[in-house]
């Protein structure tokens, strides 16, 4: 089988015309058009970089809060512009006072460098963290809540919840959960790494605690651009990871929460001055808007995925409206991970991408044991090339 054409947008990016680019995923990628804009602010920055910083950068920045804050629905002045979710995730943690015995409530699909986050400041406050086991196959997001409020005790004091999970690629009923968990008195960290571009999010309404999302994922924003949304009675406790001039700065009409954040030191600010043309460059490459290109990379990812599942006689392991734009699924592999450690490569992933050009991520998976392959649907791919990896997989597979 011939290596298959990407879709008609694909020209937006410069990707590898090589690579059959399955694992939007794992970092995003950035549209031409964007990667000019970006450079465009580095320039100003180098044309007179003192000017820069000291007269146009709080314009710039509150022009890109403004921009994201239209996007979710909240106010501009509660966001934070940070560089990605591991980050987010660890200004909170490493902000919050816990007291002996205090418990985290985290579900097992949560991402590595996330969870051991929490363990870490968890051990030296001498907190404990909760794992709640969510099954996969799974199916519905009911048993999802159903099992999170039951990990719930009179000690739980935080939960962190992806809106959708890195290895499993579930949607997770993260508003129900927020509802529940915040009314129960526990405070929600939502990892929404993939979240903005990817699902809807009205923050203002959600009212978690805190939310960090990636810009460079599924909005296609520069790398290393991501928010910290932060409730408003929550800021006075959240100081960024870096204490710069902020905290003592005259306060003026703003906040300390805004100052803290708005500097933390010299940095390349230029992915996230690229925010707004990004939300607006991206919103005009379909009819209807962001919108559309979140239902269109559903309706295609929901494609890929029965490709798949019907060249490999495999079922889904979970229903359409628990993935959006990435979807895992289990390849069948000797019913367990053929034996290569959590961590370690899978030869399948190189033999995908050396002997067929395909970029996707296969590794192994503990909870069910398994062999695992997630696929991604951005508008630069075509139904096509997840028929190729289903060939692929046939062929490696002994199909
Ligand atoms: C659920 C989840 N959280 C956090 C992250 C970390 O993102 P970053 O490396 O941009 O900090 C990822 C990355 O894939 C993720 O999937």
């Amino acid at each position: 089988m011939n290596r298959p054409a990407r879709s008609e947008l694909g020209s937006h990016w410069n990707l590898d015309p090589n690579c059959v680019f399955l694992n939007h995923g794992s970092f995003g990628a950035t549209p031409t058009v964007i990667r000019e804009e970006q450079r465009r602010w580095q320039d100003l920055l180098e044309h007179e970089p003192v000017h820069f910083y000291e007269d146009l950068a709080e314009k710039f920045m509150e022009d890109a809060r403004r921009a994201l804050a239209a996007m979710l629905k909240c106010d501009a002045d509660d966001l934070a512009l940070i560089e990605n979710a591991t980050s987010g995730v660890n200004t909170v943690m490493r902000s919050l006072r816990f007291e002996k015995g205090d418990e985290i409530l985290v579900p097992d699909h949560a991402y590595q460098a996330c969870r051991n986050t929490l363990d870490y400041v968890a051990q030296r406050w001498g907190a404990t963290v909760v794992t709640v086991n969510i099954p996969f196959p799974i199916s519905g997001p009911e048993v999802v809540v159903e099992r999170m409020m039951a990990g719930v005790t009179s000690r739980t004091v935080l939960a962190m919840v992806d809106t959708v999970t890195s290895p499993t690629g579930l949607l997770m009923p993260f508003e129900e959960l927020t509802a529940k968990l915040e009314s129960a008195g526990v405070s929600v960290l939502l990892d929404a790494a993939h979240g903005i571009g990817m699902v809807p999010l009205s923050l203002d309404s959600l009212g978690a605690s805190y939310t960090t999302s990636n810009c460079h994922k599924w909005l296609c924003a520069p790398k290393g651009s991501a928010f910290l949304h932060v409730r408003k009675d929550k800021q006075e406790n959240i100081h960024p990871l870096t204490i710069s001039h902020g905290m003592t700065f005259p306060l003026g009409d703003t906040t300390r929460f805004r100052h803290e954040f708005d500097w933390t030191g010299t940095r390349d600010i230029s992915a996230h001055c690229a925010l707004p043309a990004t939300i607006e460059f991206m919103a005009s490459l379909t009819e209807g808007g962001w919108n559309e290109i979140m239902e269109q990379n559903h309706q295609l990812a929901i494609k890929g995925r029965n490709i798949l599942c019907e060249a490999l006689s495999i079922d889904a392991p979970c229903p359409d409206e628990m993935i959006t734009c990435i979807a895992t699924l289990i390849l069948p592999a000797d019913g367990a991970s053929n034996g290569i450690p959590l961590h370690e490569p899978d030869p399948l992933h190189e033999i995908l991408q050396t002997k067929y050009g395909i970029q996707v991520p296969v590794w192994s998976w503990p909870s069910p044991e398994g062999r695992y392959i997630r696929i991604s649907a951005q508008l630069y791919n075509s139904e096509e090339e997840y028929r190729y990896l289903a060939h692929a997989l046939r062929q490696e597979l002994n199909f």
